[in-house]
């Protein structure tokens, strides 16, 4: 971990570049900017940096996680829905063996029973889900609380 405090790697997977227009009955109106701007904020009153990145493309985003390992300390993640079929980025993650939380806008347990499986999350340190761009805040918060936990650790 830098004096700059623990580095978060925001990445967010396809489709959630079109939040606030896309299934707004779903994902609210709250476009990625904005949770962007609300993620940066907290994170520096945490003491903590977060950079945020978002691709609709698998390859893109397993090469962030790679290049993770040299540039974050942790992941907060929302695979959209690479969650449900992803091996790839499953592996990606214990590749790298940053701890990443998994969040999700919606209750995907809620919603149709494919959505039920994650291949990420046995990949993290914990998932939130349902919350809106609250699950981002509260992912967050998890893991910073996890970082400094296990600062020793690393
Ligand atoms: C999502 C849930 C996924 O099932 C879906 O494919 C998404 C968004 C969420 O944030 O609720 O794209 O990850």
């Amino acid at each position: 971990m830098g004096e700059a405090g623990p580095r978060i790697l925001v990445l967010h997977g396809p489709n959630l570049n079109l939040l606030g227009v896309r299934e707004p009955e779903v994902y609210g109106t709250t476009t990625l900017a904005e949770i962007d701007a609300q993620i940066a904020t907290e994170a520096q009153a945490r003491g903590a940096t977060a950079r945020s990145l978002q691709s609709n493309h698998e390859g893109a985003l397993i090469d962030a996680i790679h290049d993770a390992r040299d540039a974050a300390d942790g992941l907060l993640f929302n695979p959209g829905a690479f969650t449900h079929t992803s091996l790839a980025l499953a592996d990606a993650l214990r590749s790298v063996g940053l701890p990443c939380v998994e969040v999700h806008l919606s209750n995907v347990h809620a919603r149709e029973p494919a959505r039920r499986v994650s291949h990420v999350a046995p990949a993290c340190v914990g998932t939130v889900t349902g919350f809106g761009p609250t699950s981002y805040l509260l992912g967050l918060r998890g893991l910073l609380d996890y970082l400094s936990a296990h600062a020793d650790a690393r």
